[in-house]
């Protein structure tokens, strides 16, 4: 197999480490990978990743047999469309299936018409609308931009100005959502797809908040763990029950062809698991505590999600437990620097840490510099989250440069007591 990873965060340097270890490979390509994948396999940093063509074009000139999809601008793009189109063996979904993350209008009435739990929700598209809306409610809602947002296009809030100022400034290039608010924690749930069968991985839990206890302003993520300690067998079961066979039966109701990862956003209220949003692949952070609790080959897992027989896959998980710390750029999610050199990065022996870079480069002096808000993720691995949280956060101090900064209470929600 000769595998193409489209993307360049910590998710992808995840993958790009995992496929790297399976014995079926024999090239791996990452379009356009970071400083951390180019010591992987080849970075190609030309590519455009969301540019079908540019894509494809480097696929063919590879001999590229397998592509791994991360990001869903890529998806929402097309991506998977123009390389299947030139015979390339595509993980991830189609533009038409993809439209479950990049609208949030087509997957809210997708939950409506097969009957998934899902909070309250009415689309809006005018102003005037938003207006009338908001001002007969009471209490806390959210609105949501329907397009791709990059977990920016949602505000929960109980003001009602803010919420139309907020609505009013989306309004201008897209149509929204309001929604009830509910309450309860998250977690996130992945199923991998092979467009008859589907499996289940073990359930993760992203802290998406930028402050401690959850507090501030979203980001992208700021860390996450790997199994959630709280979601039991019989919880997981009953996710798989009301939630995954569901969305699995509606797609096959509403003709869409799905093969890759489908990523369920969950908020676990007091009434069950209800769906927040749907993604259309691996999470980040998420992707980077659960790829490595995989003990399958992944190119084996690849290969068979490919050939539509992940019902006979052997798949393995590891009994350990995960959980990643993310290191961010002075300022981040607001305004921030680019192109901050790093001074030291922590190693450790793999069973007890990782490290995975974002959208960093080298210059020619081989150095590293930061390229974006969110640039490492430390993963602490141990038999249980606690001693997991030991390893990550001896590791995590050791990544140095100017003004990097992380939270220090990742997992903390789920320990005892609070600690
Ligand atoms: P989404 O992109 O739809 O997942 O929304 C981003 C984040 O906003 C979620 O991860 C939640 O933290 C929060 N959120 C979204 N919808 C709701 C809701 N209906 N009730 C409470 N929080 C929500
Ligand atoms: N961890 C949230 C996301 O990947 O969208």
């Amino acid at each position: 197999m000769k595998v193409l990873i489209v993307g360049s965060g910590a998710r992808e340097h995840t993958l790009a480490w995992k496929i790297s270890l399976s014995k079926r490979i024999s090239g791996l390509f990452i379009a356009p990978g970071n400083a951390g994948t180019q010591e992987l396999g080849e970075n190609l940093s030309d590519v455009n990743q969301c540019d079908p063509e540019s894509v494809t074009r480097a696929a063919i000139e590879h001999k590229v047999t397998h592509a791994v999809i991360g990001p869903e601008s890529a998806l929402a793009a097309g991506v998977v469309d123009a390389l299947r189109e030139a015979g390339i063996a595509a993980i991830g979904p189609d533009k038409r299936a993809a439209r479950l993350e990049s609208s949030k209008q087509f997957s809210k009435d997708f939950m409506q018409r097969h009957g998934i739990p899902t909070a309250a929700a009415v689309e809006i598209d005018s102003v005037e609308q938003l207006k009338q809306e908001v001002e007969s409610r009471n209490g806390r809602w959210v609105l949501k931009k329907s397009g791709l947002a990059a977990g920016k296009g949602v505000l929960e809030s109980d003001d009602r100005q803010e919420l139309i100022d907020f609505g009013t400034e989306i309004l201008k290039d897209d149509s929204l959502i309001l929604e009830e608010f509910l309450t309860g924690y998250e977690i996130s749930i992945f199923a991998l797809l092979d467009g008859k069968n589907y499996r289940l991985l073990p359930s993760c839990a992203d802290f998406k908040k930028a402050g401690l206890g959850d507090t501030g302003p979203n980001t992208g993520g700021m860390g996450s763990i790997c199994p959630v300690p709280t979601i039991s067998n019989g919880i997981l079961a009953k996710i798989e029950k009301e939630i995954v066979v569901p969305t699995i039966e509606g797609l096959k109701k509403d003709d869409i062809y799905y093969t890759g990862v489908l990523y369920f956003g969950l908020m676990m209220t007091e009434e069950g698991p209800k769906v927040l949003e749907y993604n259309v692949r691996f999470g980040d952070p998420e992707a980077q505590v659960l790829l490595p609790l995989i003990q399958s080959d992944l190119g084996n897992l690849i290969d068979s999600m490919c050939s539509g027989k992940l019902d006979e896959f052997p798949l393995r998980i590891c009994e350990r437990s995960a959980l990643g710390v993310v290191i961010a750029s002075p300022g981040y999610p607001g305004e921030y620097p680019l192109s901050i050199p790093v001074e030291s990065l922590p190693k450790r022996p793999e069973r007890e840490a990782l490290l995975f870079h974002a959208a960093t480069s080298s210059d020619g002096d081989g150095r590293i510099l930061t390229g974006g808000g969110r640039c490492f993720t430390v993963v602490g691995f141990g038999s249980n989250l606690l001693s997991a949280r030991v390893k990550a956060y001896s590791a995590a101090p050791e990544v140095r440069f100017e003004g990097a900064w992380f939270r220090p209470d990742i997992g903390k929600k789920f320990f005892i007591d609070g600690e």
